[in-house]
């Protein structure tokens, strides 16, 4: 193999550039040729492709975002898009690709590999943390502390005002980012799609809260929970308890953005650096991950559909830790 390409794709996580930057130059040292594909599988159909440089990667280890751009394709869900996208890697000679994305990524990798060939090797970059195949994936540490930063000033003025917040994390239909979260803020009760957690359960543990003398409570909901979103939620509960002074806050986007913590800075590295040494070592069609400090590779079939379950013992602590 002489020449590949590499993009970023789906959902932005902090730690994407790290990883851009850990390919470029792993692959350079290896004497490939590398190609950055900006905009996802949207710049492979229409050509948005340019040679790299190791100085292409200068000063990125610390951004957020993508500097290749990222998008969600509709084009190559379908088999024209993907024909396109073929022709544009066949005529610059790009023979394999690292794609550093997410479960949608993934999917269309896998479709892309079983119709032309190509070997691809994935990185998992989503603050998710929702793939099977590695403990944890780039983004995610970031998305949770600048959660938790949040979280934390929230907490100030939920506590001077003795009211209650609802306050809604990303993640899909994970509740990996909601668990660390109400751990690590201290959280009366967390809901995550994982388990079920009924209305009357948030009732009961509020007015538990309430009877034991707390004058303020958290509860972080995972915007994929079965019960709702936090506003749902929290509208519920209001109904039950009016006398409850009660609050939302969705804190969105913002868990995507800002400077990757060391965690995914190093995660995102190594990770770049099996991804290359993985493809270049005939590696194909799979996701590279890390398991115990251990590099791993599954494939992208078991990467997306096989639920990475959430430690039962996490869930008994924010029990235990909210008495
Ligand atoms: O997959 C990352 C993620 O941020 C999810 O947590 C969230 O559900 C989704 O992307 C939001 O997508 P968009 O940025 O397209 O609104």
């Amino acid at each position: 193999m002489k020449s590949i390409g590499v993009f970023t794709s789906g959902g932005d996580a902090p730690g994407m550039n790290a990883c851009v930057r850990s390919v470029v130059r792993n692959a350079l040292y290896l004497g490939l040729d590398v190609y950055g594909i900006k905009y996802g599988y949207n710049g492979m159909i229409e050509g948005d492709i340019y040679k790299m440089k190791s100085y292409s990667v200068s000063n990125i280890v610390q951004r957020g975002g993508t500097i290749l751009k990222s998008a969600r394709s509709k084009e190559f869900m379908t088999k024209e898009g993907r024909k396109l996208a073929y022709e544009q890697l066949s005529k610059r000679g790009i023979e394999g690709l690292i794609a550093i994305g997410g479960d949608g990524t993934f999917t269309g990798a896998n479709i892309f590999f079983e119709e032309y060939g190509i070997p691809i090797v994935g990185a998992p970059g989503t603050i998710d943390n929702d793939l099977f195949g590695s403990d944890y994936t780039i983004g995610f540490d970031t998305a949770v502390n600048t959660a938790l930063d949040a979280i934390d000033k929230i907490r100030d003025t939920a506590n001077s005002h003795d009211r209650v917040f609802f306050i809604e994390v990303m993640g899909r239909h994970s509740g990996y980012i909601a668990i660390q979260c109400g751990i690590g803020g201290g959280a009366e009760l967390v809901m995550v799609p994982e388990t079920s957690t009924t209305i009357q359960d948030v009732i009961t543990r509020l007015k538990e809260g309430r009877d034991r003398q707390k004058t303020s409570s958290i509860v972080v909901v995972a915007e994929g929970d079965e019960q709702g979103n936090a506003h749902e939620i929290a509208g519920k509960v209001m109904k039950e308890l009016p006398e409850l002074d009660i609050r939302v806050s969705t804190l969105g986007h913002i868990q995507r953005g800002g400077s990757p913590t060391s965690f995914d800075r190093i995660l995102a590295s190594r990770l770049g650096m099996a991804a290359v040494e993985g493809l270049v070592n005939g590696q194909k069609n799979v996701m590279v991950g890390i398991i115990n400090d251990k590099v791993t590779y599954t494939s992208f079939k078991l990467a997306i559909s096989k639920n990475k379950p959430i430690n039962e013992d996490l869930m008994r602590l924010v029990d235990i830790l909210s008495i």
